[in-house]
This record gives structure tokens, sequence and C-alpha cells, in this order.
């Protein structure tokens, strides 16, 4: 009997992604679907090119067909993604405000210091690695770190619609207040004065087509924070903390000012988690103090994203330019940021899968 197109369908209708808790077939995942002989080749579109489950799909769908359709097909799945938009994207279609923006992830902590820039940064360029359309904002106009981590220092253009064109480097267009404030003058500006600077700096700026704008925000979780947590429309945001207690008590208001708004939370990252020495990598010293974040994660009930060890060049890589995930991409910390990067962007597939309908369009942008 003949592989006919109906036939692989109801098969792969049998495959469940496991984090969205439907068969691939109801999620429109399945795209050009070939048959000649015994071969069966079609596409199989992933929410995300970040995704940790992707072998694990690869493989379910090659057995549902050789099992349910020809045990001796040659079943050859091509991999691909459409990363699905999140909440507000209606509305920011409607008011032509960063359009073509799918996801927009803040990456937030009550304390400061904790990493929240290291993180962003490095979630960003893992995010890219992936093959994902990926920006990132520096929202902190008192302290910028994002043009010393990426070693950029030079003015953005203007198109001719005004608009400020993103720098790009390590494949990830790049935004900073460090680029268009002199540091002696922002240290004068007030709440109001940096929340709209904010908001012409995404809004008129020419960001194009983004799978996810990463927005790295300045410490604490005060005015300034939750003006930007109102005005921007977040997929979800990540909190960063190490493992101590005055961070964590710190990370929990974090949490609360997100829920407070309504923004989900992604996920809590815990930072600084431990120490190895590079001359005796078997051993784990925990600085500062042993899976604070990991236990607020689940006392939280948050999802619990992954833990990054304090490693020397993680800060080498912040201090030259160069983030340890574009420049020493093996090493243990790129590692933790690899796996975090997925985890969050299933995270946030998962988010968008099961978002109410309302949400895409409800969301105020002032
Ligand atoms: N896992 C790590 N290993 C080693 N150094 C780290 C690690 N994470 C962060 N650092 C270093 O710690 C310092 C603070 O990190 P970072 O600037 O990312 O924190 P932050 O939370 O953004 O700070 P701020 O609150 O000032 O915005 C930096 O020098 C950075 O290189
Ligand atoms: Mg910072």
């Amino acid at each position: 009997m003949s592989i006919t197109k109906e036939k692989v369908l109801e098969a792969l209708g049998n495959v469940i992604d496991p984090d969205l808790g439907k068969d691939l077939v109801t999620l429109n995942m399945i795209e050009n679907i070939s048959i000649e002989g015994k071969k069966v080749a079609f596409t199989v579109n992933l929410t995300t090119p970040a995704c940790p489950m992707k072998d694990e799909i690869r493989h379910a769908c090659i057995n549902a067909v050789k099992h349910l359709v020809d045990s001796e097909a040659e079943v050859e799945p091509e991999m691909s993604s459409k990363v699905q938009a999140g909440r507000g994207q209606a509305k920011r279609e409607e008011t032509d405000t960063l359009a073509g923006v799918k996801n927009i992830i803040a990456v937030a902590s009550g304390k400061g210091g904790v990493g929240k820039s290291t993180v962003s940064v490095n979630l960003a360029v893992s995010l890219a690695k992936t093959g994902a359309k990926v920006g990132i904002v520096d929202t902190d106009i008192y302290g910028p770190s994002i043009p010393t981590m990426f070693n950029v220092r030079e003015r953005p253009n203007i198109n001719t619609q005004r608009k400020l064109i993103p720098l790009e480097k390590y494949g990830v267009k790049l935004l900073s207040m460090g680029l268009l404030v002199d540091q002696d003058q922002a240290v004068v500006w007030r709440g109001p004065m940096v929340s709209s600077a904010v908001k012409q700096f995404l809004s008129e700026a020419e960001w194009g087509e983004l799978d996810y704008l990463i927005m790295d925000l300045p410490p604490g979780t005060g005015d300034i924070q939750l003006t930007i947590v109102q005005t921007v429309p977040l997929t979800g945001a990540v909190i960063v903390s190490t493992p101590q207690d005055v961070a964590l008590d710190d990370a929990r208001k974090g949490v609360a000012m997100f829920q407070k708004v309504n923004v989900p939370v992604l996920g809590i990252v815990e930072n600084m988690a431990f120490f190895t020495p590079p001359d005796a990598p078997e051993k784990r010293y925990h600085i500062f103090g042993r899976d604070g974040a990991r236990n607020l994660a689940a006392r939280l009930e948050v999802p619990f994203l992954g833990e990054v060890p304090l490693q020397q060049t993680v800060r080498e890589g912040s201090d030259s330019g160069m983030p340890v995930t574009a420049g020493d991409e093996n090493s243990p910390a790129s590692e933790a940021f690899h796996q975090i990067a997925k985890k969050t962007a299933q995270q946030i597939s998962i988010r968008n899968a099961n978002m109410d309908p309302t949400e895409k369009i409800e969301i105020k942008f002032r």
C-alpha cells in the first residue's frame, strides 16, 4: 500500500508537544509534506528555535510515521520554527508601536549587582545563536551596562522616518541609554523623564522583526521599574537573584511587583550559584548560600530557570565586551546560559499557547 499525505497527517496527529499538551497537527505545526516512494519529508514548525524538546519531538515524529504508516518509511522531518507573538501583539500592530516585535521580556531583580545585565546579555546572545531574531534594550539610564558588555560606543544613526537604528553585535540588535545620554547629565534625570525616555526609546526605534526583545531593567522595584513594566506590553519577566537571603527578599518583591500588574513571571534565575575552582572542577563552593533562588521559585510556584556558576570568564567577558556565550561557548557558565535561554523560550511558548485571547489586545501602551 502506498503512503499518502492523509496517513502521514493522521500519524503526526498522535504526536503530542509535551509543553503545549496538544498534537502537532492541531497546533498547525506540520507543513510541506512530500512523499516519494518510501521517502517521507515534512517540516515541523516549533514555537521557538530554542526548543529544548526539539530532538524528542523529531524522534516521536519518525516513530509515529514508521509505526502507523509504514515500518520501512524513510522519515525525514525538517525541524524549523515560527515564534508566536505574546501579549499585546494586536495592540502593538494597531498602534504601529513595536509592531514587528513578537515578545518583550523584562529581566529584573530587586537587589542591585546580582547579574541582571550579565543574564540579559547572555540570554540574548544564546537565543540569537539558536537562530532567533533578538534585540536587547538597556533601560538603566543611571548605570547602563550594555555598551561595555558589547563593547560598543558609537551613537546609533537615525533613519528617514527619524527613528533610531539599533546597533548590531553577536547577532543581537541593541540600544542603550548609555549610547544616547551623556552620563554626567543622566544622573540628574528624574523618574518621569526616565520613563518617557524609555518609551520613546522603544517606540521610536527601528527594531524591525524580532522574536525576542530583552529589556535589562535598572535594579529595584521602585517607581521607575513599575512605570516601565506598565508602559511596555511585556510577554513576561525573568527575575535574577543570588542565593543569599538579602537578595532573595528583594527577588520576592520583584515577583510581587510583576504579579500586581499582571505580567507573567517566566521564572527565576539563580546567578553566582556556586564557585568551582579551575584546578578542582569536582568541588563546588556555595559562597552565597545554597539553592536559595531555587527554593524561592518553588515557594512562589514560579518556574526555576537554572543556575549560573560564579566564573571568572563571565566577569571578564562582560568587562571586555565579549559575553561568555559569544567567546567561551563551552564553559560551564555558557552551558548554563544556553539551558536558561532554552527554558525561558519554552516558558514563553507555553504562555503564548495558553494565552487568553483578550490578552492579545487589552494591553495598554501608554
Ligand atoms: N556568574 C558570574 N560569575 C562571575 N561574575 C559575574 C557573574 N554574574 C555577574 N558577574 C559580575 O558581577 C558584576 C555585576 O553584574 P551585573 O552588572 O550583570 O549585575 P546587575 O544586576 O545588572 O547590576 P546593576 O544592579 O548595577 O544593574 C559584573 O562585574 C559582572 O561581570
Ligand atoms: Mg545592570
